[in-house]
């Protein structure tokens, strides 16, 4: 069994082969002049299973063609079975025509991907839970709510309510209220532009409540600021917690999220950022998480049996 990474998160993978007492196999990424992608891999995979992780994060599409440049080499290298761990997949969020003229661009991505030798594809709390339904390369979904509800379980007030800050994510909040009994609220949002977002009235009881809001991922903070006003101006606590599975930050992320009274901001580390965060996160480590879906992938152990799955 081999352990392949990209580019995109290599402190991840790296954590990830410690977990599972192995070296990681060498793959080298570099540019050509004019911004192609030049990837090979170690030969030796003749008849392996071999696991690559690269989360299609920012760069999103460079590191989507990495991925995919990866798993053609190992096939090539005759490996027997490749399996893409992508702990975060970027087009995620646009699982939907919102507007005539748009594409599905996640079918666009996964028809790229069951283009190639891939077996299947591990995601962790993909945005859209219809992924599957789309993709034409068998996907797995695992999630983080289990590790990261415990992290934050001994710090959340027992008045505290989750919150959704859209209707998008009112299941991911039902998992973290039910594993944190709380009561759960949410925000209707409306995107107006990928930057730009409008929240609207809050459902819920909120007055007086410390308002734990969870999301599968944080852009630019937007969604998470805008959710915080509503919540505000509905009578919440001032001081908030937020949880997100991933965290992209990116644009004005950091200015937006520092300005905000944030009693906790926890995430975990899907996405590696070239530059670290000046924001104070509390980090979870997903490794743990892939470690055992390797390892019970390998032995045919079964993946549903795991919290992690569900
Ligand atoms: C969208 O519905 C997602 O779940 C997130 O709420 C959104 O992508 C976050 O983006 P931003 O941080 O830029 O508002």
């Amino acid at each position: 069994m081999r352990l392949l990474a990209g580019s995109a998160n290599r402190p991840l993978a790296a954590a990830v082969a410690e977990q599972l007492d192995i070296d990681l196999t060498a793959t080298e990424v570099s540019r050509f002049p004019d911004g192609e992608a030049a990837v090979s891999v170690d030969p030796d995979l003749r008849d392996e299973h071999v696991h690559i992780l690269q989360p299609t994060s920012p760069p999103v599409d460079a590191n989507l063609v990495e991925l995919l440049l990866l798993v053609d080499a190992a096939a090539r290298c005759g490996a027997a079975r490749i399996i893409a761990l992508v702990p975060y997949l970027g087009y995620a969020r646009q699982d939907r025509r919102t507007e005539p003229g748009q594409p599905v661009s996640i079918r666009v991505i996964s028809d790229l991907l069951a283009t190639t030798a891939l077996e299947r594809v591990i995601v962790i709390d993909p945005h859209t839970r219809y992924l599957e339904a789309v993709a034409g390369v068998a996907v797995e979904s695992a999630t983080a709510v289990p590790d990261l509800a415990q992290a934050v379980a001994d710090d959340v007030p027992d008045d505290a309510v989750v919150v959704a800050p859209d209707l998008g994510a009112i299941d991911l909040a039902q998992g973290y209220a039910t594993r944190l009994q709380l009561p759960v609220a949410y925000v209707n949002k409306e995107r107006l532009a990928g930057d730009e977002v409008r929240a609207g009235e809050v459902v819920g009881a909120v007055a007086d409540r410390h308002p734990v809001v969870v999301d599968d991922m944080i852009s630019t903070g937007g969604t998470i600021a805008a959710a915080i006003d509503a919540l505000h101006d509905a009578g919440s606590r001032e001081e908030v917690t937020v949880v997100a599975t991933h965290a992209l930050l990116a644009g004005d992320a950091d200015e937006t999220l520092g300005a905000l009274p944030l009693r906790r901001l926890v995430v975990t580390d899907t996405v590696a950022r070239a530059t670290p965060s000046a924001l104070d996160l509390d980090v979870v480590s997903v490794a743990p998480l892939l470690a055992e879906t390797v390892r019970r992938l390998e032995t045919g152990g079964r993946l549903d049996e795991l919290e992690t799955f569900h």
